[in-house]
């Protein structure tokens, strides 16, 4: 892999307009200091709005670093912008970022693929929950089609909850994934790509103090344990691995993600693949990147290295 120049003009984008904003801003500290110390010379941190193609052109930027999450960051929108203006970038591009964002389009693709996946199916309106309802065993989980850190998501028991939370839920996003809900381990896997191969990092398993991993769960210090690396068996293990990079592949991400898994039965069932994954002091992945022995700046720069165009 091609290493890039100490002196070329990279831009850490962070920030921007979503509600995972200040997660974000977070992320693009840590990822502008690494740089630094890594020795790169002309790093500009860059709190992403509406003029980012008047600031990247301004400031003739090379390569950008992206760490937005969410809406307009992770969903291709950038993608596009830095695409358009031929700044090669890091993460996956504008399809699989507008793929992986929508757990719903992400299930289908990884369906035909031949990973497990819970059952669920999406509606666009609540004219069609009586269908759904005929179609899913209850429980069944209830997520925004095109959120994350579990805003939005609620477990129902009947078709009365059923359509309170639906309702609920079309106030973050008009598209509703259902999704059976299963008892089971949560966990993550980073997904990276280094002098051209693509694998994966040690699993992440979190035990949380509810039911499920919830926002709760996420971000209250004390409610979730971490193990790293999960203690699944060696063919679990092995497997996790395995669907991760294969999912990763076929939904044609790029450089780096983080697909998130649900074991129930010893079966390791895809969630989604998160295509900007958090970089911060907290973050799955750097932790992930640290026990197989690649430290926060190395991690950096393996990502930095796989920035590209027309992904
Ligand atoms: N079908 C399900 N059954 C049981 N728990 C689930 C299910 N889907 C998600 N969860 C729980 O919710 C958490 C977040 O789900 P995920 O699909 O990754 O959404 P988010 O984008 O909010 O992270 C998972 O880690 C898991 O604990
Ligand atoms: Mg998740």
């Amino acid at each position: 892999m091609e290493k890039i120049d100490k002196k070329a003009r990279i831009a850490v984008l962070c920030g921007g307009l979503s509600n995972e904003r200040e997660i974000s801003l977070r992320s693009g500290e840590k990822v502008y200091k690494a740089l630094l110390e890594l020795g790169y010379k002309k790093v500009k941190k860059i709190d992403v709005t509406k003029n980012i193609a008047r600031i990247l052109e301004k400031e003739k930027i090379e390569y950008a670093f992206n760490v937005l999450h969410g809406k307009y960051g992770e969903d291709g929108c950038i993608q596009g912008v830095l695409e358009f203006l031929q700044i090669p970038y890091t993460g996956p591009g504008v399809k699989a970022s507008a793929v992986c964002l929508d757990k719903d389009t992400t299930k289908i693709i990884l369906k035909e693929g031949g990973i497990p996946v819970i059952k669920s199916c999406s509606i666009t309106s609540t004219d069609e929950l009586e269908d759904a309802f005929n179609m899913l065993d209850f429980p069944v989980m209830v997520k925004p089609a095109r959120e994350g850190s579990s805003i939005g998501m609620e477990k129902v028991n009947n078709y009365e909850e059923l359509k309170a939370a639906v309702i609920k839920a079309r106030e973050i996003d008009k598209k509703i994934l259902l999704e059976e809900y299963k008892t089971g381990v949560s966990c993550t896997v980073g997904v990276l790509e280094k002098d051209g191969e693509v694998f994966a990092t040690p699993i992440l398993e979190f035990r949380t103090k509810t039911e499920w991993y919830d926002y709760e769960a996420k971000y209250t210090a004390g409610m979730t344990e971490f193990i790293l690396p999960a203690e699944f068996s060696k063919d679990v293990t092995d497997k996790i691995k395995e669907l991760a990079v294969k999912s990763h592949n076929l939904c044609e991400c790029k450089g780096v993600s983080r697909v998130d898994f649900l074991v129930a039965d010893n079966v390791p069932y895809v969630l989604e693949i998160n295509t900007s994954p958090g970089m911060t002091d907290l973050s799955d992945l750097p932790a992930q990147a640290n026990a197989m022995g690649m430290d926060y700046n190395s991690l950096v720069e393996t990502i930095l290295n796989t920035a590209g165009l027309n992904k």
